[in-house]
Order: structure tokens, then sequence, then C-alpha cells
């Protein structure tokens, strides 16, 4: 991903757009062409080709370390159920080789199941190996020990980077090799990605920069795993790799494919935007997606399409980068828990399904484009060899609808609208449309820990000086003393107060690490934090202290919230303190600390006894919650609870805690820090994922590392009731005017449609409410208007139960008649999925 730019707030997919010329065939050297389902997979300037066929391939990021194998099988399917070809996902190198040679494949970091279980439903995989990757992970992705590496600058022509660079592609190249996963063995993949978003950080290189790029073109095209190789933001990708675009506006900045044998790519724009602790979200909606999309489409010729995140997931553990918060891209079309989110994912599915009725003719066929009246509106024409026409009529303005003359009809535009017609006359799909409500999900409450005995505690050891063995004159780096074995770095001093100074004192910290937490003489005595928008300023402590007569011990707790994961020379970054100072308070001296000799501790007592997990938290002294154990930093609280009845996803509500790190049955379920409240004054995130397989029915081990303040007792564990289980849509007066021409609606043969349709696997089993009339309301708070037909409820029955999907005309006779004639009536009808 790019640099985490104030302004880039939407980040969303990837879009090829291929464009005509030779075809570029790419064959696998070594791998075995006698094998059924083989598909060469190469490409001209129109399209990816996939044995020989032109295809339009909508894809959806799923990252399979972001959920567990339990939930990847339902992911998928609901994401081949909304209309995607293709999963794509990052290869997350520091999950796969925690130290050098050691290789972990196991559990939610298999990739091989993951990528087998696209292939068993049938869909492509995109596999972008990096081994840079960015996204919002830990590091970019980079395992930390390569930082120890001698000489070592990462993404550069430097020997002792691209010697490990290489190993690691070779070796996931020569696994996906040796399970025949790639399309040119029979398997899924169609498209590799090596290096990621490199221009962003290239000049930094100077001339270094260009050599690496070559070489990592060759590095990765000599793998020869048969498909194509891909780069994105690389406008000097060498050939044959494609070059690709990324950001917000690919349909309109991207310069083109600089080969004329090659497709326009856009690996990423974004169905909304990663979020940081004490950040707003960003709600990017559903019509704003659908206009990109197709405007891609239309103007760009595009026929690939990622969504940056189809599912985004949970970063669990300590997997994400500085700041950035648990839940991942809850705003995609499946939201954290994997839960469908109306109407994104219902609206795109229709978009899918439009341009797929139309593919034919967009690949096949000859564009024209002209503008409609306005300079704003413009018409893209696609005219097929059959005589077969698709058009996209776009409305550009940001403000205004538009009433354009195409083809002898008239049609109306909503300001920044698209309308796709299947034969230059019927409206297939209307980016501004969308027939699916918002589904809100809602969290019922299954179980409190307001009880007395609920909770034992553990107060975590302060360290002194005097109990560290780990010194140094100075103050060491963070980062590159924990080796990333732990969120937490002690720093110790000891230092002699002078009899005569004032025992009140201001003790000032600079670091660069996220939190601070002092502590004087085993006493706490204050926190600082920064923040994702000043991450390069870091943060100040101006703390008042008392000091004691003689021998003062300082133990400065230092915390990282992620490590950095995007710019140049990641390997030069520093955190932790930079510069210490005591100032008393009326002689006004000042002493500089940072030439003492300071006292190194790694990381917490609890998590060095791995007292989160069920053999570890014998390992110390737990006792019972009273008033004074409560609301005290560096404290850790378990209990145990029951899993809640039912499939319905699980979450806890840490909202009455401060910050730390949760653990159930010794997995991490992530860092949390409700109290980290955004600028509108809401906490970033109260709710923290507990995967259903990381539960067992009963006795679940709950452990939570608080290292502010917390109250335990006001914790809740809720189940997510499925937005998905209960759908609704709606029809209203305005969609009869999406065509005025009498003509054309004499000629359109179904009319306006209300379309209502359960997640995969799923029939209506109930309607809800039903009202064609003038009904009020949305899904969760619907009412009767003064105006009902009292057929409605059976009319949607008989269309609807027991089915999948179904769709409700909203023509008059259907329902018995006009039941208020003159009035505009709209229908609105709530079901639910069994
Ligand atoms: C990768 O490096 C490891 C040691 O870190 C070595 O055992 C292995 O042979 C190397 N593989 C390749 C393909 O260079
Ligand atoms: C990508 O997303 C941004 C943010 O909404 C949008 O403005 C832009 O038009 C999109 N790009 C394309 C080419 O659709
Ligand atoms: C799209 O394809 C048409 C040919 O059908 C061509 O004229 C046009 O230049 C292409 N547009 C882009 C942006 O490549
Ligand atoms: C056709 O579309 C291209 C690409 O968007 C644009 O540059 C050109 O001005 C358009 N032509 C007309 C006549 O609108
Ligand atoms: C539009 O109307 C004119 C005049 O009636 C006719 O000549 C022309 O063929 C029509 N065009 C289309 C696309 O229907
Ligand atoms: C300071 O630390 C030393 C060594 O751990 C300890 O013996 C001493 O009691 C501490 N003093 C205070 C005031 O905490
Ligand atoms: C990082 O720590 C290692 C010891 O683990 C040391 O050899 C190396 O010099 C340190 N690097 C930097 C840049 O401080
Ligand atoms: C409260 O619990 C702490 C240990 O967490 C213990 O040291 C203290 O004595 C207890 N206080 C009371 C009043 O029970
Ligand atoms: C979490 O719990 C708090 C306190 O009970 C409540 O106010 C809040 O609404 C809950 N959050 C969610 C998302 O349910
Ligand atoms: C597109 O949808 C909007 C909103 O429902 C509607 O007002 C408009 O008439 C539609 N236009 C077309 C051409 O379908
Ligand atoms: C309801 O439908 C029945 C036919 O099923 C029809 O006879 C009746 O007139 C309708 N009633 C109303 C109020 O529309």
């Amino acid at each position: 991903m790019a640099p985490a730019a104030a302004a880039m707030w939407l980040r969303w997919a990837a879009v090829m757009v291929i464009m005509a010329a030779a075809m570029v065939v790419v064959r696998g050297g070594d791998v075995d062409v006698t094998r059924k389902n083989i598909a060469h997979v190469s490409y001209d300037g129109r399209s990816l080709l996939i044995g020989g066929q032109r295809r339009i391939l909508f894809s959806g990021s799923i990252h399979y370390p972001r959920s567990t194998p339990e939930m990847w099988p339902s992911l998928i399917s609901k994401a081949k159920e909304g209309g995607i070809d293709v999963i794509q996902t990052y290869v997350f190198w520091n999950l796969h080789e925690p130290q050098p040679g050691q290789y972990n494949f196991d559990g939610r970091n298999d990739l091989v199941k993951f990528i087998k279980e696209v292939q068993s439903q049938g869909l492509y995989v995109t596999l972008r190996i990096g081994p840079f990757i960015e996204s919002e992970w830990s590091y970019g992705g980079f395992p930390f020990w390569l930082h120890d590496v001698k000489g070592i600058v990462y993404r550069s022509d430097n020997e002792p980077f691209k010697f490990y660079m290489q190993n690691f592609t070779t070796k996931i190249v020569n696994l996906m090799k040796s399970e025949n996963l790639y399309a040119s063995q029979g398997g899924p993949i169609i498209l590799s990605q090596i290096e990621n978003e490199y221009k962003n950080v290239e000049a930094a290189f100077h001339e270094k920069g260009p050599p690496y790029v070559r070489w990592a073109a060759k590095m990765a095209v000599d793998l020869q795993t048969g498909v194509p190789w891909v780069m994105c933001k690389q406008d000097d990708a060498p050939d044959p790799v494609i070059n690709a675009c990324n950001g917000m506006n690919c349909g309109e900045t991207f310069a083109g494919p600089n080969s004329p044998n090659k497709p326009a790519i856009w690996t990423e724009n974004w169905t909304s935007f990663y979020q940081v602790f004490g950040g707003e979200p960003y709600i990017r909606s559903a019509e704003d997606i659908a206009f990109a999309v197709a405007l891609f489409i239309a103007r760009k010729n595009g026929s690939y399409i990622n969504y940056y995140m189809y599912h985004g997931g949970t970063n669990f553990g300590r997997t994400a980068s500085a700041y950035v918060m648990t839940g991942y891209y809850d705003q995609a079309p499946l939201d954290e828990y994997g839960l469908i989110r109306q109407p994104k994912w219902g609206h795109l599915k229709e978009l899918h399904a439009a341009i797929k009725s139309i593919s034919n003719t967009l690949l096949e066929g000859t564009r024209t484009n002209f503008t409609l009246g306005g300079q704003l509106q413009e018409a893209y024409v696609f005219q097929g060899k059959a005589d077969d026409c698709a058009a996209f009529l776009v409305n550009n303005d940001g403000r205004n609808s538009a009433l354009v003359q195409f083809q002898n009809s008239s049609f109306y535009l909503p300001r920044r609208s698209i309308s796709i017609l299947s034969d230059c006359k019927t409206v297939v799909f209307n980016t501004s449309k969308t027939s699916a409500l918002e589904n809100p999900r809602s969290f019922a409450v299954s179980q409190t820990f307001d009880s007395e005995d609920r909770w034992q505690v553990f107060k975590d050891v302060v360290p002194n000086f005097g109990d560290t063995s780990t010194r140094a004159n100075g103050i060491l780096e963070h980062m590159n003393t924990t080796k990333d074995v732990s969120d937490y770095l002690w720093y110790t001093f000891s230092f002699e107060r002078a009899k005569n100074d004032d025992s009140n004192a201001v003790l000032h910290v600079y670091s660069l690490a996220h939190v601070l937490h002092a502590f004087v003489n085993g006493k706490y005595a204050g926190s600082a934090h920064g923040s994702h928008d000043n991450l390069k300023t870091g943060l100040n402590l101006d703390q008042p202290i008392s000091l004691n007569e003689e021998v003062n011990n300082i133990s400065l707790l230092s915390v990282m919230v992620g490590l950095p994961n995007s710019g140049a020379f990641l390997e030069r970054r520093v955190a932790g303190l930079r510069r210490v100072t005591i100032e008393s308070k009326n002689s006004k001296k000042l002493e500089v600390i940072n030439e003492y000799e300071w006292g190194y501790q790694v990381g917490l007592l609890g998590e060095s006894q791995q007292i989160y997990t069920e053999a570890g938290t014998n390992n110390v002294q737990w006792s019972n919650v009273n008033s004074t154990s409560l609301q005290q930093p560096l404290t850790w609280y378990k209990t145990t609870f029951d899993a809640p009845q039912g499939e319905e996803p699980v979450a806890l509500n840490l909202s009455s805690m401060g910050k730390g790190e949760a653990w159930i049955n010794g997995q991490g379920i992530g860092r949390y820090w409700p109290s980290f409240y955004t600028p509108k004054g809401r906490s970033s995130q109260e709710l923290y994922h507990i995967p259903r397989s990381f539960l067992k029915s009963s006795e679940n081990l709950l452990v939570l590392e608080e290292e502010m303040k917390g109250d335990p007792s006001k914790i809740t564990l809720v189940t997510v009731n499925s937005p998905a289980n209960r759908i609704c849509g709606k029809l209203s007066d305005s969609h009869l005017a999406s065509v005025l021409s009498p003509e054309t609606l004499k000629k359109s043969v179904r009319g306006p449609r209300l379309r209502l349709e359960c997640p995969p696997e799923m029939t209506i089993s109930k309607i809800v409410f039903a009202s064609f009339g003038t009904p009020s309301g949305d899904c969760n708070n619907y009412a009767y208007g003064k105006c009902h037909s009292s057929n409605s409820t059976k009319v949607a029955e008989v269309a609807c139960l027991g089915r999948q999907s179904c769709s409700l005309p909203k023509s008059m006779h259907k329902f018995g008649g006009d039941p208020c004639p003159g009035i505009p009536k709209s229908l609105l009808v709530v079901a639910q999925c069994e």
C-alpha cells in the first residue's frame, strides 16, 4: 500500500484493464503441461486470456491470516456468490519465515490450503508475493531478523537483501509448483505480483533503484511460473512484467501500459480505508464504488477489477502495523466477521452480473465515445460484430443530475452516476440505484462478567534498574532491542537526588515509540501516547514527579503499537526513548539522563511467563479482584466462560478497558485500545472478534493484559446478529422515472423490480414486513403509511418464500390495483433468511 498520506482516504481495488495488441503467451518452463484443465494464461491489449479466452474478471482481496481456516470456505463462497472471479492475497513473509530457514505454514498460515479452497470453489487466485507488502501489516511483512543481516538495505540493489528476497520468493513459488497451483499446471493462480508500489520510494534509492527493479522482474520471471507477473505502481516494469496502477483514480490518472502488448492493470482501489486507533471510520458508499468500477471499465477498457479489501478481517495478535486497529476494513463488502454488508455486497453483485451480461460485446466490440449534450455527460458505446451493442451513460457532474438523450430515448442520470445499457436501450445497471437496504448489525449481550468472583488478577512487576540484566551506557533503540518479540521495552535507571534539591521535579521524556508509561520508585507516575498522524513526531511526556532522598528508581515502559510498514529505508527506522531529563522544580537544575547507565527488560513478566496460555497461566500467583486491584496499570485479568450457543460470530465488548492485548485459550485476538477516542469523541474500536474456532464449548480461558486502567467487570461477550439473515429492499416511485420515454417504457419488458437475495445456501423463510403504498423506514425500523395494499405480504410470500432470491414487480395489478391513486408509492419488503 501507499504510504498513508492523510488525503488517501480511500483505498480499494485492483483494476486491470487490458488493451489491444499482440498476444503474449507466458509459458511455464518446468511445469507439467500434460495435465488436464491446464489453462495458459496470457494477455493482449484488451484483457487477460485464460485458455485463450478474453475475460472480464472481478477480484477481491481476502488475506488468509486475517481470518481462520474455518472461515475461509464461507468467505470464498460469499465472494463467489457476489460475482467475484478471483481471490487476491498477499503472502506474509514474517508469518512464514519467523527465523531464517525456519518455515511455518500451519493454521492461519496455511497458504496452500487457502488456495486449494479457492480452487475447490472454482475461483482463480492472484498471488501477491511482494515479499514487501505494506498492507498495514507489521514491518510491511518483513521478518524482523532481516534487520540484523549485515550490510542490508531493504528493497534496493543490495546483495544481502536480494539474497533473502530471492530465497523467500523461490520458496513460495516452489511450494506453489509442488502443489500444482499455477494455472499452467491446472491450478487456480493466474497472476503473481513481485514487489509492491515500489515507485513510491524508488527515488530515495537513487541509482540503486532502477537496477533493483530490473533484477526483481528478472528474478521473478526466471522462476517460470507459467503465469504473468505484475508490478503495481511501476510504470517502467520491465517486460514481460505488467505495470499496474494503484490508487484513487486510475480511471483518470493511469498513463497506461508501458508497452502496447500489455494490458492496463489497476491493482488497488479501495472499498473503504483502513482505520487507526483514534481515527474515524471511513464509509465509502456502494454507489461510489460502483461508479468508479463502471467508469474504469468504460473509459479505460478495464477488464480486471480488484476490491481492496473484499473481506478485511482481523489483525490478530501483534500483526497490525503502527497504530492500525485490530479490526481491518470492517466496511468491506464482507465485514470483519465475514457477514455480508448491504447494500455494498448486493450492489456490486448486480454490477458484476450486468457487466458479465455484456462482456462479450465489451471484449470483442469496438468502442466509440462522445459527449451527451453537456461536457460532463458522456456515452461510451461498444459495438459488437453481431450487431450487439452496450453503452455506458456517464454523468461526471458531482452536483447536478442530467436528463440526456441517447438513441432517441431520454435517460435521467443522477449526479455522479453511470447507467449501463445492455442493448444500448435497456438499463441493466444504474450505479445510483441500490435495491438492497443497509443492514445494520445488532449485538446481543450473551454474557456479562460483573460478579466479584468472575475475575482473577495478576499485577505485573515494575522492574527497577537493579532488577535488569541487560545494561548499556545510554539509550538503546527500541525495535532492535526487543527484536519485536514484544511491544514492550523497559528502560530503567537509578539516580541520586542531591540533598539540597527539591523533591518535586518534572520528568521530561521525548520518545519515538507510540506509548510511554512512567513509574517512579515503583509507583505509576503518568503516561503519554502519540498517534498515527504524528508517527514521525513521536511523543512527549512532561510529568511532575516526587523524588526520594538519595536513590530514586525510574522505570519507563516504552510501547510500540505495531512496527512501521511503509517508506524507504525501513531498516534505519528508530523508535523508543530519545531524550530523558529531570528538572528540579526549585533549583531549575536540569539533569540529562541520556548518558547514564541504563538497564533494560524486553517484555512484561506475564509475557515471558506466557500466563495467557493454559499451560502458562499457573506460572504466577493470581488473586481475587478487589477495589484496589481494579483500575491499576500493568494488570493482567483472567476469567473463563462458556461459548455462546449457535453459530453467530462472537466478540468481546472491551469498552470499559484502556489499552492492552487479549487472548482466548492462548490465541491472541489482537491489541485493544478502546480508550483512544476519535476526534468526534467515540471509541475507535469497542468490539474485538473472537473467531468461533478459537472457542471450546466451555471453560474458555480469557486473559487480558491491561496496560493503563480498565474495569473488567463491565466487559460483555456479545454475539453478532448476522445482518445477512435479515434482508430488505425498497423500490421507490422515482425508479419509475428512470426511463422517461413512453416508448422505452413499453419496451422494457419487466419494468423496475425489487430484488431480494439471501446469502448462499439460505432461503427466505419469512416475510417480516411488506407494504406497497407509503411505508416508512428501513430494515430494522419500518411502519405502514397511510396508504397500504393489504395484499402486500401475500404477493411477497408467493414470490419469495422458500427461494434464495426473488424479484417483486411494482405493478399495480399484482397487488390488486392502486391502493391510493395519484399518490407516489413505494414498496418496502423485509424478509428473514434461514
Ligand atoms: C534459503 O536460505 C536458507 C537458509 O536461510 C537455505 O537453507 C536455503 O537453501 C535457501 N534457499 C534457496 C532457494 O536459496
Ligand atoms: C478509486 O476510488 C476513489 C475513491 O472513491 C474514486 O474517487 C476513484 O474514482 C476511484 N478510481 C476509479 C478509477 O474508479
Ligand atoms: C479502448 O479501446 C478502444 C477500442 O475499442 C480504443 O479506441 C480506446 O483508445 C481504448 N481506450 C483506452 C483508454 O485505452
Ligand atoms: C473519448 O474518451 C477519451 C478517454 O476518456 C477522451 O480522452 C476523449 O476526449 C473522448 N472523446 C470524446 C469525443 O468525447
Ligand atoms: C432516431 O430517430 C430518427 C428519426 O425518427 C431515426 O431516423 C433514427 O433511426 C432513430 N435512431 C435510433 C437509434 O433509433
Ligand atoms: C531501587 O532499586 C533497588 C534495586 O532494585 C532497590 O534495592 C531499592 O529498594 C529501590 N529503591 C526504591 C526507593 O524503590
Ligand atoms: C541491533 O542489534 C544487534 C544485536 O542484536 C547489533 O549487533 C546491531 O549493531 C544493532 N543494530 C543497530 C543499528 O543498532
Ligand atoms: C487486594 O488485592 C491485592 C492483590 O491484588 C492485595 O495485595 C490486597 O491486599 C487486597 N486488598 C484487600 C483489601 O483485600
Ligand atoms: C459496548 O458496551 C458499552 C457499555 O455497556 C455500550 O455502551 C456499547 O454500546 C457497547 N458497544 C457495542 C458496539 O455494542
Ligand atoms: C438511476 O437511479 C436513480 C435512483 O434510483 C433514478 O432516479 C434514475 O432514474 C435512474 N436512471 C436510470 C437511467 O436508470
Ligand atoms: C387482493 O388480491 C385478490 C386476488 O388474490 C383480489 O381479489 C383482491 O381484490 C385484492 N385486494 C386488494 C385490496 O388489493
